[in-house]
């Protein structure tokens, strides 16, 4: 691979700037300074920014226990990002899926795009899990509906889906996610929603574990699940 696409995938530094720090004689490869940013760097080799060495990996994957408040993009200017809450910098990570501003739970966020773009694709059907309190009790009319497709306004009603109370409101399991899918289906049995949190996304399981805003690597056994999108 490239030095400074390498420096790139193991840092938040821009291909610009990466090339920049080649420039500056600030990269080393093996112990010897290298200033041409097309180098190609192979497999064991150990890549320093001054004093600092590199490690590269190729995909990584990220749970977030999203907290309200924080949007879900990776840059904005007026808005924290869910992007703040994560350690890891690289400038090639992105986020699978969006939740609203004011929704919690699990986000999925890695720099494998072929697994982004599988687990969003509306052909595949991956579940959703979110626990959802409403303004008012839902009925069993009301269940019974957001069980059986409802409309929300779109051309076609939702798909079918999966609805049980618990706690103080239900668990309601999609098989799509349409934009805004979880408020549009309160609004469409005339409720609305105060608090929704995601608990499951296709086969990965919120870890109860992890406090809101914090967030961890995916497990060995978690990424085995999700390969299947790979
Ligand atoms: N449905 C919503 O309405 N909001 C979310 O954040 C996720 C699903």
């Amino acid at each position: 691979m490239r030095l400074d696409k390498y420096i790139c995938k193991c840092t938040s530094y821009s291909r610009k700037e990466s090339c920049s720090l080649i420039k500056e004689k600030r990269v080393s490869v093996d112990g010897i300074v290298v200033s041409d940013a097309g180098f190609h760097v192979n497999d064991g080799q150990e890549v320093k920014i001054d004093d600092t060495v590199l490690h590269y990996e190729e995909y990584i994957y990220i749970m977030l226990n999203k907290p309200a408040g924080y949007i879900t993009a990776t840059h904005d200017s007026n808005s924290k990002t869910v992007m703040d809450l994560i350690d890891e910098k690289r400038a090639d990570l992105s986020i699978v899926g969006r939740l609203d501003k004011d929704t919690e739970g699990l986000l999925l966020i890695t720099n494998n795009g072929k697994l982004n773009h599988n687990m969003l694709s509306p052909t595949k059907h991956v579940d959703k899990t979110y626990y959802v309190i409403c303004d008012n009790d839902l009925s069993d009319d009301d269940i019974n509906r957001l069980c059986h497709g409802i409309d929300i306004g779109d051309d076609t009603p939702t798909l079918e889906a999966k609805c049980r109370r618990y706690d103080q409101g239900i668990l309601l399991t999609i098989h799509e996610g349409r934009y805004h899918q979880i408020k549009r289906m309160m609004e469409a049995v005339n409720n609305h929603v105060t608090y929704l949190k995601r608990l499951t996304f296709g086969p990965l399981c919120l870890d109860e574990d992890l406090a809101s805003g914090s967030s961890r690597r995916l497990t060995d056994e978690e990424i085995e699940l999700i390969k299947k999108y790979m």
